[in-house]
């Protein structure tokens, strides 16, 4: 690889929490297509084009991979190329916020292929642990294929002779190859942000040596833990006639680098969130709203069966039916962001939570109090950061989680070191987290001794926990999270 591979040093942006989630119209909208040194391909870009009636505006993207990437990318100087989240719409590439989008158009049934099928009904639930049967559609693999060429295409266009290229997540697995195909003087990265499965879940997967070989065209494949970069090594020799170590796979008379790159938060940006007076006014209105004396439970989640919230709801349920907790002594708040509304087991899981709330509603509640309150929306990070610092208690308990960032976005704003985190053992945070209350979340037993344990647990011990928690996270920051995979990427062996 030649010499001009980037080293990137990124620098922590001065905080500006203001206008960070909706972007709004007053932002520099202009059209240009210019190449740049780092480009960064994603299925979606940072921003997302939401239509209310004849009106329209850009409002920041959902997810853990967006919320993480974009503090980062803001000081990079670099080109994001990703879908808009529409379809049937050519848009020419636009900054916005000092990123400069490069939008890859998608027509309806790419996203119903693409997106909703092979990514969303394959890919997802087999990563995930298969807690959902994957549909193995055969008619699936074309769209998928297209699409990864359409991306790499983009990307090759959009990147300065011997640049570097950082393509993200499991809808993008092809990408890798198919552009050093197209751009061999290209630096390449790949970061999964999903958990990657162990063999025995990954052999049933009928495209698995097509996918392998579509990451190994990478310099660098990155993973959320070591398990996940160890299971892809092991994956690679078995299936795709790899051979080499766990740490540099040797593959097409080239070597790739395999490593777990644990991804962060920009705690600052937390901190200051948390410390500004209209966050903190809007978290004292929420818990006076919420009934003042009682503790309040927190769950934030996207709408995901990944996310273990019928199984939260069962267990607070649980908990309330033992009275080991009287009712009167405490709130459930969960927010459920909605996700993939048109795949049918996000569907069915709606049906399922909604149930479950109307059932707790109906057996706990009282006119004019409940113990339990639901909203299916997204919330702006001001009203994320008041949520988490009105909730004495985090439930973070998904089923299986390649990171989870809701848990370190709760520590970061609990700057007065107390409030506990509930934390799954399935989660990639739990690795780091591990002054936590971890948990199993498939045993309910377990999960109601843990809110048990969590709404009585005194200030001290919260205190040890909670300075613990905050001391690492303030050490892994996402920008040390992204220098370090830069870093890994120009020094590279290829
Ligand atoms: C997870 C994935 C991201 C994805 C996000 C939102 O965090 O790792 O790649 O963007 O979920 O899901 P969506 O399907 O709305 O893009």
């Amino acid at each position: 690889m030649g010499p001009q591979a980037v080293n990137l040093l990124i620098v922590r942006p001065i905080p500006d929490p203001y206008g960070w989630r909706t972007l709004g119209l007053n932002a520099m909208i202009q059209d240009l297509k210019r190449t740049s040194e780092v480009v960064l391909v994603s299925n979606r870009l940072p921003v997302q084009q939401v239509k209310r009636g004849r009106m329209s505006h850009w409002e920041t993207s959902p997810g853990g991979l967006v919320s993480a990437l974009r503090p980062i990318i803001r000081d990079l100087s670099c080109t994001w190329v990703g879908w808009t989240g529409e379809t049937g719409v050519e848009i020419a590439p636009f900054v916005q916020d000092g990123i400069q989008n490069w939008p890859v158009p998608l027509v309806n049934a790419e996203v119903r292929g693409f997106y909703e099928g092979f990514s969303n009904r394959i890919i997802w639930p087999l990563y995930h642990d298969a807690i959902r049967q994957p549909e193995y559609r055969q008619a699936w693999w074309k769209p998928y294929v297209d699409v990864n060429r359409r991306f790499a295409q983009a990307a090759s266009e959009a990147v300065e002779p011997g640049g570097t290229v950082w393509v993200h997540d499991y809808h993008l697995q092809l990408v890798p190859s198919m552009l050093r195909a197209i751009r061999p003087d290209v630096r390449i990265g790949f970061f999964l942000h999903i958990p990657f499965p162990p063999q025995e879940l990954f052999a049933q997967l009928p495209w698995r040596r097509e996918i392998l070989e579509g990451l190994l065209g990478a310099d660098v494949v990155g993973f959320q833990t070591r398990i996940g970069a160890k299971n892809f090594a092991e994956v690679a020799r078995r299936f795709a006639n790899a051979t080499g170590s766990d740490e540099i796979v040797q593959f097409d008379e080239r070597s790739v680098q395999v490593g777990a790159f644990p991804i962060s938060i920009d705690v600052e940006q937390f901190e200051t969130l948390a410390a500004s007076d209209d966050v903190v006014s809007q978290s004292i209105e929420f818990r006076a709203r919420l009934g003042g004396a009682r503790k309040i439970i927190l769950g934030l989640d996207r709408l995901d069966y990944t996310k273990g919230i019928d199984t939260r709801l069962q267990a607070f349920r649980e908990l309330l039916r033992s009275r080991r907790i009287a009712r009167d002594d405490c709130v459930f708040v969960q927010i459920a962001i909605p996700s993939r509304e048109h795949v049918a087991e996000y569907k069915e899981l709606r049906v399922k939570v909604e149930g479950l709330v109307g059932e707790i509603e109906g057996e706990f509640g009282d006119i004019g109090r409940t113990p339990i309150h639901y909203l299916h929306r997204s919330v702006d990070q001001r009203e994320l950061v008041a949520l988490y610092l009105a909730a004495d208690v985090m439930l973070v308990t998904p089923l299986r989680d390649g990171m989870n960032l809701v848990a370190k976005e709760y520590v970061a704003s609990r700057l007065n070191n107390t409030g506990v985190l509930v934390l799954s053992e399935f989660t990639g945070a739990a690795k780091e987290l591990k002054s936590a209350l971890l948990v199993n979340p498939h045993d309910i037993g377990a999960l109601v001794g843990r809110m048990e344990r969590a709404l009585r647990m005194p200030a001290a011990e919260q205190a040890i926990r909670m300075k613990s928690l905050r001391r690492t996270i303030k050490e892994n920051d996402v920008y040390k999270w992204a220098n370090t995979f830069f870093h890994t990427l120009a020094y590279a062996r290829t």
